[in-house]
């Protein structure tokens, strides 16, 4: 079967090519692929990780081709979206049922696929933060795929949300997405904030910490800047009250949270934010693209059938 593959001797470290079937655990169904997405991580760490010929990805939506042999799941002709540490950007990919949630027949597989790393980051590490109803929440890198989603889903929670970009162009429509203030960097925010919600790390990270107000928590969910963050804690400790930072991990077994996540989108109360999108034939076109912040949230590529 054809499948994109990671050769860094061509553009973005990607290639179509022929690649074997994909062989089912029993806990995994064998799911025809129709539309993938692309994440900053997966794109960025593979130098030194990836061995050239691997079938890469995490997200991906179709239709399932065989149930898993474990009896969970669902059978066959079943649209799902999925999630796995690797083999999504394939005609076919074997997944774990405990990461797939089925979809309704009409909904559009390209925002399924972007649902699964960047939704379910932005659901949890909202969740994480406590209640945030009437409080005020900073999303730093909220142009991209997890922050566009983390401003919807925090908004959503109740809080009352500051949007942090590179520059005004990449803030666009993010006051339509529940933003009710949209600053370039954490330097720029006025008056304290209780939760934190970093995708940038570095300095801003840093600046961002330093907003917290007492009780307040920043986590740590990525570092697009590809920074290291200093933060000097002898000056936190002259600071009156609490205050926390953790890092984020995105954790396993995803079903549950893209289940609610595929309902928000039929209900039309989330957008997957698709800022590029076009046929896997274009993904290292996407990928530079989304690596060089051209992207306002998700690139989406569609599999042919
Ligand atoms: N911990 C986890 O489980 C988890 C899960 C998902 C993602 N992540 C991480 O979270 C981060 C965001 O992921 P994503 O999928 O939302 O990525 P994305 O769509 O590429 O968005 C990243 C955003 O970071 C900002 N940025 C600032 N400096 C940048 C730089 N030097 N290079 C690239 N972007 C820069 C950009 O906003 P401006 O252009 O507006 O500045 C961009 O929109 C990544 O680091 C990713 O690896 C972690």
């Amino acid at each position: 079967m054809q499948a994109l593959v990671y050769d860094p001797d061509q553009p973005a470290g990607l290639r179509l090519a022929e690649v074997v079937e994909p062989a089912p655990r029993p806990d995994q169904a064998l799911v025809e692929v129709r539309a993938i997405s692309l994440n900053f991580g997966e794109l960025a760490y593979r130098t030194g990780h990836a061995r050239p010929g691997e079938v890469h990805g995490w997200d991906a939506a179709g239709v399932v081709a065989a149930a898993a042999e474990d009896g969970s799941g669902p059978p066959p002709g079943t649209p799902v979206v999925t999630f796995g540490w690797n083999g999504a950007w394939a005609r076919r990919r074997a997944v774990s049922t405990a990461d797939m949630a089925e979809l309704p027949v009409a909904l559009d597989p390209g925002a399924a696929a972007a649902l699964p790393v960047a939704g379910v980051t932005a659901l949890r590490a909202v969740r994480r933060l406590g209640s945030v109803l009437g409080r005020r929440v900073l999303i730093t890198g909220a142009s991209g795929g997890v922050g566009r989603f983390a401003v919807q889903l925090a908004a959503r929670a109740g809080a009352d949300v500051v949007a942090s970009v590179g520059s005004p162009a990449r803030g666009e429509g993010l006051d339509r997405l529940g933003a009710t203030a949209i600053v370039i960097g954490p330097r720029n925010v006025t008056g304290s904030v209780h939760g934190v919600l970093d995708n940038v790390g570095g300095q801003q990270l840093a600046d961002a910490f330093a907003l917290l107000e007492p009780g307040g928590v920043a986590l740590s969910i990525g570092k697009a800047s590809g920074r290291a963050t200093t933060i000097d804690f002898e000056a936190e400790r002259h600071r009156p009250g609490d205050r926390r930072i953790e890092p984020f991990v995105i954790g396993s077994g995803l079903a549950e949270d893209l289940g609610y996540l595929v309902r928000l989108l039929d209900r039309g109360e989330l957008d997957s934010q698709i800022g590029w999108r076009g046929p896997w034939e274009r993904a290292p076109e996407a990928a530079e693209a989304l690596l060089s912040r051209r992207v306002a949230g998700k690139a989406v590529l569609d599999v042919p059938a």
